[in-house]
C-alpha cells in the first residue's frame, strides 16, 4: 500500500506524450492528426473525483480491492496487453518492496535539510537536492 501511495502522489513521470497519426474522435474530443496530445497522469493520479483527498500521503486507500486500470496510472493508462502502459510496472513494484525493506530495516540514516522540490514538466522528475542521507549504519540481520 505505501509503494501504491508513493507511485500515485508523487510524480513517477507526470505525463506521456504522443502524435495523433490520423483523425479520430474519443468520447466527444476530437484528435486531429498532427497534434501532440498530453496524457496528464500526475493530474489524474490527483483528482479529488477519483481520490477524494488527493492531497494527502494516505496508503491505506489501497486497501480497498479494486478495478484501477484507468484511474491509477502511474506508469500509463490502460492494458498493457492492448495498448502501451509500461509492462514493467510489476517488476518496478517489486524493486520498490525490496529498497523500502532495506531502507527501513537494514540501515539508519540521517535525512540532512535539502531541496526535496521537484518539477512537474521534467522526465524522469527527480528531488532537485537528490536524496542525501547521512550518518548511515547497517542495523538489520541478514
Ligand atoms: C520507475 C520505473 C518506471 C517508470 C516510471 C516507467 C514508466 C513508463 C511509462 C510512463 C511508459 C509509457 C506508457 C505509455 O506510453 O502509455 C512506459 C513504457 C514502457 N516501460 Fe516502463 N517504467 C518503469 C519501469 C520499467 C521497467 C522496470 C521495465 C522493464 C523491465 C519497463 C519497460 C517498459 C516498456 C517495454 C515500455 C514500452 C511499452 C510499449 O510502448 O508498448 N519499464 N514505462
Amino acid at each position: 500500500m505505501f509503494v501504491q501511495e508513493v507511485r500515485r502522489y508523487y510524480p513517477f513521470t507526470p505525463f506521456v506524450g504522443a502524435r495523433v497519426h490520423k483523425d479520430f474522435v474519443w468520447d466527444q474530443y476530437e484528435f486531429k492528426k498532427g497534434v501532440l496530445v498530453l496524457l496528464d497522469v500526475y493530474g489524474m493520479n490527483h483528482d479529488p473525483v477519483i481520490w477524494g483527498d488527493p492531497d494527502k500521503f494516505r496508503p491505506e486507500r489501497f486497501q480497498e480491492e479494486k478495478d484501477r486500470t484507468y484511474c491509477f496510472i502511474p506508469q500509463g493508462g490502460g492494458d498493457p496487453a492492448k495498448g502501451h502502459r509500461c509492462p514493467g510496472e510489476g517488476i518496478t513494484i517489486e524493486i520498490m518492496k525490496a529498497g523500502l525493506n532495506f531502507l527501513v530495516n537494514k540501515i539508519d540514516f540521517v535525512v540532512p535539510e535539502q531541496d526535496l522540490s521537484y518539477s512537474l514538466s521534467r522526465i524522469p522528475t527527480l528531488p532537485k537536492s537528490g536524496f542525501i542521507m547521512n550518518q548511515i549504519k547497517k542495523t538489520g540481520l541478514e
